[in-house]
């Protein structure tokens, strides 16, 4: 294959036209090789190998104990379906705060091993002098602000983020500084809808938000949830547009029924 032919159609150039003449960005998680092809089927603009994966792929409470090589196994796996839309990777927590040798060190592996298009951190300030070494490679870094999860054991809550003023001004700051440092893009989690469209109205660079308000340039969900496989996570953000847990349900007992009433495989389903 070319190289041109492998490239994907979705850029960091082509996410700054888009916030340019105001066509809004879409963005989902994926894990897998089987809903990634889906959601690219579907014209998704940017897939987000999220640590996320922590949760709803493995079962974990927080998105801590996700590791580097679990995060580039499920690259790869979505790596292997997609065309078009442009895939970003979450780098887990512990591989990139406080260590700018090691961040550069784990950014290179997970691009390496999975061919991912760019890369996801939590943080402003505290982590910039990763976000600039990570940077320096060539490497595209999207910012992620707000209700960082990598954080929670700091927070103790994932309630609204920066509803005080103090807060809010730090993100700001935060924010600029991603934008400085030559970030191409930032995720904005759980904050008010205002601060949401102002951050987005200062920066250059496309604002994605979840539970971030209208206001922002494109929107991110997690897949597991908007499809409605998950059930236990309801925060007022997430809008659910299907409810496979109850088909996934009924689908399964009907399964279970029929080779229990001996249903299955019938004539036509068998050598
Ligand atoms: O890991 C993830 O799924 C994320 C999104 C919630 C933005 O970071």
């Amino acid at each position: 294959m070319s190289l041109e032919g492998k490239s994907r159609v979705i850029t960091t150039h082509k996410l700054l036209e888009m916030k340019q003449r105001g066509e809004k960005i879409s963005m989902l998680t994926a894990y897998d090789y089987t809903m990634a092809k889906i959601i690219d089927e579907a014209g998704i603009d940017i897939i987000l190998v999220g640590d996320s994966a922590a949760n709803v792929m493995a079962g974990h409470e927080t998105t801590l104990p996700i590791t580097l090589d679990q995060m580039i196994y499920h690259a790869q796996s979505v790596m292997r379906a997609v065309k078009n839309p442009m895939v970003v990777v979450d780098m887990p927590f512990g591989t990139y705060q406080g260590n700018s040798k090691e961040a550069v060190h784990s950014a290179i592996r997970i691009m390496k091993e999975s061919e991912a298009d760019a890369l996801k951190v939590e943080g402003g300030i505290e982590i910039i002098e990763s976000v600039n070494r990570i940077l320096s490679t060539g490497i595209p870094v999207m910012g992620h602000l707000g209700l960082t999860p990598q954080s929670i054991h700091k927070f103790g809550t994932y309630s609204v983020r920066a509803r005080e003023e103090a807060e809010a001004e730090k993100l700001m700051e935060d924010a600029a500084a991603l934008e400085n440092a030559g970030c191409f893009a930032l995720v904005l989690e759980k904050i008010p809808a205002e601060l949401g469209a102002k951050v987005a109205s200062r920066l250059k660079i496309p604002v994605i938000g979840i539970g971030a308000g209208n206001g922002v340039d494109g929107q991110v969900l997690v897949l597991h949830d908007m499809l409605g496989l998950t059930q236990e996570f309801s925060p007022r953000f997430l809008r659910r547009y299907h409810n496979l847990h109850d088909e996934m349900l009924g689908a399964v007992k009907n399964y279970i029924s029929d080779i229990k009433s001996k249903d299955f495989p019938n004539e036509r389903e068998q050598y």
